[in-house]
């Protein structure tokens, strides 16, 4: 046994403990009948009127507002209504529908009660026994959005307060999803609930045909525990001082809101809209019928072109967009598998409509930044610092704390290579706001020899990106014992953003950094 397994075996034995100490007992997930509710789709979010721009009074925007609440939902059929943190009225909440080049507001009034409900840590930072227990602000992830509208983690509210938000939408077709980001407790406010998808459309999409409507439908999948009342259980450290857990991985697998969900489809071509929501769960879907799909585009949009596959790989955080063709498949079942966990059902019935969508041999062109744009290398190390007794304190990025000074300062409109080191024995999917980049390569060093000398002696060839990763990316995986290099042009806005690990658990115990679009230098 590594350490590495040994300290995810005690962690995991550790929850055990203390789930079953908790009011009701762990709901063992293989005595829940599978497939017995319909795949839930969220409403589309409808704006309620129009308001002022924010800079130019003159111009009326659609304006939407959205509450963060807190309600009672069934995940299952055969359970008691589950205590959930949401978005409207469900979580998934409503679906954004926008177009590029539309600008809208958003006004999220926190309506959340006074008490939280899940373990907070008040040893993490940002999250002390002085600040309130409920807060939340809202990132839409992927926007390419002014700093003061990006849903910074230190600019939370509290209950009976409220925000709008401006999101000019300059940007591509893409699926962006939004979720809470409030710090310190940004695993347990998403855990609860608080996520929802937003789809940017626009002309080059709509001209390539592809499925839509009744056959473009979102899939937001995320792992929970849950206990036999039916209620979210999150795991906690045994220590009450303490209770932060480096990740929680779910045995009951759930689909837009509902555990083990069925969807009755047509023998044709479907669009889906996949997300990973899961707080530290890396997704690997295929279907039980061994048939392939094809991925069509990425976390910011479209690739240049389908890649068939049979399994997919997403990092929490990470979007795919599929197109799977279940024709000549009248009368069969097929359940959408992760790993060993099965996630859904596709009932392909007899009846079809005309299918006059289309699979395009080539979608959109993704121009590749060359290496030579950069202005900058920064190398960039992931670290786990560990207890005396080998168990998990705490994950850096670059070796610095949240609350140091800003160290990653790119120019606006500048373009620099990031090179995330991993010198730990876990993935973790980065993902930097404002922008979209390209992922340049991944390749092997030696861990050990980095941290006593600072050097990266490469042990491995240089991995180009898989081909479903070759498009805009927002979120990436940083592979263990791996050098994983982005490249990235910081366009946008000047200001305040962050990046940080998507490992939720990470994420909010430092394993993220404020970064800043600073101006160029005048001359
Ligand atoms: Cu998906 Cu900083 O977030
Ligand atoms: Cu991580």
């Amino acid at each position: 046994m590594t350490r590495r397994t040994f300290v995810r075996h005690a962690t995991y034995l550790t929850a055990l403990a203390s789930r079953s100490a908790s009011a009701a007992p762990a709901l063992n997930p293989n005595l829940l009948a599978k497939f017995v509710d319909p795949l839930p789709i969220p409403e589309v979010a409808k704006p309620t009127g129009m308001r002022a721009a924010p800079s130019h009074p003159s111009t009326k925007l659609p304006y939407y507002r959205v509450p963060m609440r807190q309600i009672e939902c069934k995940l299952h059929r055969d359970l008691p209504a589950a205590r959930l943190w949401c978005y409207g009225s469900s979580s998934p909440g409503p679906t954004f529908e926008t177009r590029a080049g539309q600008p809208l507001l958003i006004e999220w009034p926190n309506e959340l009660p006074g008490k939280h409900f899940l373990p907070i840590d008040h040893t993490l930072h940002g999250a002390e026994t002085d600040t309130p227990e409920v807060r939340g602000i809202v990132h839409v992830h992927g926007a390419k959005a002014p700093p003061e509208s990006d849903g910074y983690p230190e600019d939370w509210y509290v209950p009976g307060k409220s925000r709008t938000y401006f999101y000019p939408n300059a940007q591509e077709a893409a699926a962006l999803w939004y979720h809470d980001h409030a710090m310190g407790i940004n695993r347990l406010n998403i855990y609860a609930g608080m996520f929802g998808l937003f789809l940017i459309r626009d002309d080059f999409e709509d001209a390539l045909n592809l499925p839509k409507g009744a056959f473009e439908v979102p899939l937001v999948i995320y792992d929970r525990l849950l206990k036999q009342d039916g209620q979210l259980d999150y795991p906690v450290s045994g220590d009450p001082a303490r209770p932060w857990v480096p990740e929680v991985f779910g045995d009951v697998m759930v689909a837009n809101g509902k555990a083990f969900p069925f969807l009755n489809v047509e023998p044709r071509k479907y669009r889906f809209r996949v997300l990973n929501a899961s707080n530290g769960r890396f997704l690997h879907l295929a279907l039980s019928n061994e048939q392939k799909f094809h991925q069509i585009g990425t976390d910011q949009g479209l690739l240049p072109a389908p890649v068939l596959l049979e399994r997919s790989l997403l990092a929490p955080g990470e979007r795919a967009d599929w197109i799977v063709d279940f024709t000549g498949r009248a009368g069969e079942q097929i359940v959408l598998n992760n790993d060993s966990f099965q996630v859904m059902q596709f009932r392909v019935g007899q009846t079809k409509s005309p299918d006059t969508s289309l699979l395009p041999a080539t979608l959109r062109p993704v121009p590749k930044i060359p290496e030579s744009a950069a202005v900058k290398t920064r190398p960039l190390a992931l670290i786990e610092q560990m207890t005396m007794k080998g168990e998990s304190m705490s994950m850096l990025l670059n070796n610095t704390p949240w609350h140091m000074p800003v160290t990653e300062n790119p120019v606006l409109d500048s373009v620099e290579i990031w090179s995330f080191i991993n010198t730990t024995d876990d993935s973790h999917p980065i993902h930097l706001h404002l922008v979209r980049f390209q992922i340049l390569d991944r390749r092997r060093f030696e861990p050990f020899f980095y941290q006593n000398t600072g050097e990266v002696r490469y042990t491995g060839p240089v991995t180009p990106p898989a081909p479903e990763e070759a498009g805009w990316k927002d979120t990436v995986r940083a592979d263990p014992r791996m050098v994983t290099r982005i490249i990235v042009r910081f366009e946008g806005y000047l200001g305040r953003y962050v990046w940080h690990c998507h490992v939720l658990e990470h994420e909010d115990n430092e394993m993220m950094r404020p970064y800043e679009v600073i101006a160029a230098a005048i001359r």
